[in-house]
């Protein structure tokens, strides 16, 4: 029996020592020292061995047992080990492999227009306003002299938000006007850029949600000669020295006089093209006096002030500055157009 223990103990240990998975070690115990294990067999023939015997054959039994359990136990840390290893390396990332780069975006095209078009204006002293898209009609119409019924309303007369017509999306950016006048102290020089609403249908130079930048300066003896000059200023700067204006009389109920001024077209320079639609100019803003009803409904004295004030349409700005001849592209967000600029 002794011979039985030992050879049992030699098979066993070296069978556990070279199992290569944890199924396999389970497998040995269960040959061993499972309830039909060897070693358990011969544990059962222990009762036939005479009294003398048994003790020192039963330690030497328990020996062996405790020396598989713990070949057991010991191979199966080692497997786990080793599994634990070879999952991290097939899992390992390599950091030194480059990475793809994130695309930056950049600044839209109205944007870096609006952009320059905000430096020109700092450098000249003027402040940026920001002001509501949802407008009381009041400060939209009324108190720009263009009240109930007053043809003006027609065209913009869409968007409202009650039944009693109060609260509209703005048509223009123009209610920044009364907004600064009666909340700034004077003299008061502003721009406001932002977006407008009106019922247009969409075409290449047509939206329905469009921006505009406004303009008003406010002060002493202020005439129509310091708003050529200051919109001739910004225009050479915009687009270079030597652009030509040209202001055209125009009717806006809250200037007096009113003008409409034009760009000399940059593609042909004035002879008239496809571009300018054979006009050799291209429409840029609204412009005027401000009416001396429009300054005393904000409080503002028009024998004391006088002032003017311009309304510039964004994208038209935006796209002569980078010839861009659809309106619709600068809506689209297509990143195939945006790269471009
Ligand atoms: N608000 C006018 C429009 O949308 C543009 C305009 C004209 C603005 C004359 C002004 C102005 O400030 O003085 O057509």
């Amino acid at each position: 029996m002794k011979e039985q223990l030992a050879k049992i103990r030699a098979e066993a240990l070296s069978a556990m020592e070279n199992a290569q998975s944890a199924a396999e070690l389970d497998g040995l115990r269960v040959q061993y020292l499972g309830k039909k294990g060897e070693l358990t067999a011969v544990l059962k023939m222990m009762g036939k061995l005479s009294p003398e015997e048994r003790p020192a054959m039963g330690q030497l039994a328990n020996e062996v047992r405790a020396a598989l359990e713990s070949a057991i136990e010991e191979q199966g840390k080692r497997l786990e080990a080793k599994a634990l290893e070879e999952r991290l390396a097939a899992e390992a990332v390599d950091v030194t492999i480059p990475g793809k780069a994130p695309k930056l975006g950049h600044k839209h095209p109205m944007y870096l227009a609006l952009d320059e078009l905000k430096d020109i204006f700092i450098g000249m002293g003027f402040t940026v306003l920001d002001g509501p898209e949802v407008e009381l009609a009041e400060y939209n119409f009324d108190k720009l002299n263009a009240g109930e019924g007053h043809p003006s309303r027609d065209w913009s007369d869409t968007f409202y938000f009650d039944k009693d017509s109060r609260v509209m999306l703005r048509s223009q950016t123009s209610p920044m006007q009364v907004r600064a006048m009666e909340t700034m102290e004077l003299p008061i020089r502003i721009i406001a850029p932002g977006r407008v609403y009106r019922k247009d249908e969409v075409d290449a130079t047509h939206s329905p949600m469009f921006h505009q930048v406004e303009g008003m300066v406010i002060d002493k003896n202020v005439t129509m000669a310091d708003l050529k000059g200051t919109l001739n200023t910004v225009v050479e700067q915009l687009y270079g020295k030597g652009t030509k204006t040209r202001f055209r009389p125009h009717h806006f109920p809250f200037t007096e006089p009113s003008c409409e001024m034009d760009v000399q077209c940059h593609k042909c320079g004035g002879v008239g093209c496809p571009t300018c639609k054979g006009e050799g100019w291209i429409e840029m803003l609204g412009a005027g006096m401000i009416h001396p009803k429009v300054l005393k409904m904000s409080g503002i004295d028009p024998e004391v002030w006088s002032g003017w004030a311009f309304g510039i349409g964004l994208e038209r700005t935006a796209m002569r500055r980078f010839k861009i001849a659809d309106l619709r592209l600068i809506f689209e967000n297509d990143v195939r157009f945006l790269e471009q600029f």
